[in-house]
Formats: C-alpha cells, sequence, structure tokens
C-alpha cells in the first residue's frame, strides 16, 4: 500500500503571461501535480493572445495533450485592462518561441471546466493566476458544479499596496466583481496576493540558474526573467521581478512552503479610487467569518528550489 498521496488534480486558470508561464511549467513538470486542463482569460494581454500563449509553452514543455480553452476576452462588468505594459505586445514577449504543436479545443473555458469536473472521480482544485472570470461564470452559470471543487486558489489581491493602481492588484482590479463572486461562494479559498508574490524575487542568482541549465527550457526561462524583470524595473524600480503566479502551484506541491492565515476578505466593487483593492481583515475588526485563508510568509529558498529543480527536470526529460 502506497503511502504517497495520490496526484492533485487541477484546473489552471491562467492570462500568460510570463509568470504564468513558469506556473504552467511547474504544473506539467510535478508528480504531485495532474493537470487536467488550461484555460485561458484576457489579462496579460487579450485572451487570443494568451492562448497561443499557453499552447506555446506546452509545446515548449511537451505537454501537446494537456486540453486548453479559451475564456473571457473581457471582465463580467465588460472591460478589459490589459496587461501588455509589463509583458510586451504578445504577452509573452523576449525569447522566440515554437509555434503551438496543437490546437485548443472548441470549447469555451468554462465548458471545458465543466467537463473536466463532470468527469472527475474526485474534486478538483482551481488554480486561477489571471483575472478571475471564467471561474466566476463557471460557479454563476453551473452552481451544480460546486461540490466538484476542492478549492479555489488564486494569484490576486494583496493585504498590502497595490501594482496595476496604488491599492489595487492588475488581477482583482481587471475583474472585482469576478473575485466577489468567488469570494462570497462558500468554497475553500486560498489568496496568494502580491504581500507573499513580492517575497518570490527572481535575483540575479536564480536567472543564473536558469541559464547555466544546459537545455533550451532553461535559458528560455531566464529570457523570460530577463524581459519581465526590465519591465518591472521600468514600472515598479523593482531590482528583480516577483514571480508570482508559480506560488499558487508551489503551494499545493510543497504546503509547508507558505504560512497562512484565516481571514474575511472583502474586495472594493465601487470607489473611484479603490475600485479592485481588497480589503483584508488581518485583525478582525469587521467581526465578519473568515472567507478565505491569505498566504502570509514565503520561504523563498524553498521555493526557487523547487521552481529552478523542477524546470531542470522538465528540460531534461
Ligand atoms: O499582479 C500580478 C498578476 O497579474 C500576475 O498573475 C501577473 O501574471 C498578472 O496576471
Ligand atoms: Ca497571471
Amino acid at each position: 500500500m502506497s503511502d504517497t498521496p495520490a496526484p492533485i488534480p487541477i484546473i489552471l486558470d491562467c492570462d500568460p503571461g510570463h509568470d504564468d508561464a513558469i506556473a504552467i511549467l511547474l504544473a506539467v513538470q510535478s508528480p504531485r501535480i495532474d493537470l487536467r486542463a488550461v484555460t485561458t482569460t484576457f489579462g496579460n494581454c487579450s485572451v487570443v493572445d494568451a492562448t497561443r500563449n499557453a499552447l506555446r509553452i506546452l509545446t515548449l514543455a511537451g505537454a501537446t495533450t494537456t486540453p486548453v480553452a479559451r475564456g473571457a476576452a473581457g471582465s463580467l462588468a465588460g472591460a478589459s485592462e490589459l496587461g501588455n505594459y509589463v509583458h510586451g505586445v504578445s504577452g509573452l514577449d523576449g525569447p522566440e518561441m515554437p509555434e503551438p504543436a496543437f490546437a485548443s479545443s472548441a470549447l469555451s473555458a468554462v465548458a471545458l471546466m465543466r467537463q473536466v469536473l463532470d468527469a472527475s472521480a474526485h474534486p478538483v482544485t482551481i488554480v486561477a493566476t489571471g483575472p478571475i472570470t471564467n471561474v466566476a461564470t463557471l460557479l454563476q452559470r453551473h452552481p451544480d458544479m460546486l461540490d466538484k471543487i476542492a478549492e479555489i486558489i488564486f494569484m490576486g489581491g494583496s493585504t498590502g499596496r497595490g501594482n496595476h493602481t496604488p491599492t489595487a492588484e492588475f488581477n482583482t482590479c481587471a475583474d472585482p466583481e469576478a473575485l466577489d463572486v468567488v469570494l462570497g461562494s462558500g468554497l475553500p479559498v486560498s489568496m496568494v496576493g502580491l504581500n507573499l508574490t513580492h517575497q518570490a524575487l527572481a535575483t540575479p542568482e536564480v536567472v543564473a540558474r536558469m541559464q547555466a541549465m544546459n537545455h533550451p527550457l532553461g535559458r528560455t526561462c531566464g529570457e523570460w526573467m530577463g524581459f519581465f524583470g526590465s519591465s518591472y524595473r521600468a514600472v515598479w524600480s523593482f531590482e528583480s521581478p516577483p514571480v508570482h503566479d508559480p506560488c499558487t502551484v508551489a503551494a499545493l506541491i510543497d504546503p509547508d512552503l507558505i504560512t497562512w492565515q484565516e481571514c474575511f476578505v472583502a474586495v472594493e466593487t465601487k470607489g473611484d479610487w479603490t475600485r479592485g483593492t481588497t480589503v483584508v481583515d488581518l485583525h478582525d475588526r469587521y467581526e465578519r467569518p473568515p472567507n478565505a485563508r491569505v498566504a502570509m510568509k514565503l520561504d523563498p529558498g524553498r521555493y526557487w528550489d523547487l521552481v529552478l529543480d523542477s524546470i531542470d527536470q522538465l528540460g531534461n526529460r
């Protein structure tokens, strides 16, 4: 009787995006993860570009049988704030990428999510690393699927300042109403905000370890960090870029990587200046029951060893 736990079935909803790309590689490689599907959303770039980028990343990773489905082109409110100012014209600027070796599904992202949930013998974890529009639409359109979802873990928000605006993080700012739906769902929700991901910096030492890998995948990751880092220097004066999205997948693979705090979390949907801001009640001032666990502290060394070892193993496959 093996005491190795079964891999965690996940759907990865993303907007690749340089950091989403690393999250995809981590999910493909880890034996602790069963990547059932990748769904795409607008965010770092248009959903058309995000879908092409997802197909290219999976082609690069040799994961050409992973179902990919295109999702929301804009928010529940009909807006489409894009992050090309960080990720470049293609949404994944920097190194040359292979043309996709396979096509995306004819299903929409929400239809593929439903198909995966319906077919799964065990509840599935939804990992969201872009604007959470597809997930909110799934919950609204298919309430019968709620008991097929084990957890929603999302990169978004912050216990502190924002990035896209002074108070709002990009993913939550792009679709605050969608996050409001998720926070009100009653499902187990894990929030990985900027307060956590700003501890996951791709320092020169990290990038050097990518570049030293003797395979194209490692060098591609190093070039992604080069472009991503140039944007972070230009826009926010960061010396090294925070690699946000893999923190979600890494938390599933190694539960000891992050310490959490159960909190009541709200998202502002009305403020003239604060729309998209997450309000994280760390000291129970509102005396409301917690609706999320919030990531607070990362072990950066352990995180980067996991990410870099995974990239190296994938590159040597
Ligand atoms: O604010 C950072 C988040 O917005 C990351 O998920 C990044 O990929 C962008 O989607
Ligand atoms: Ca993202």
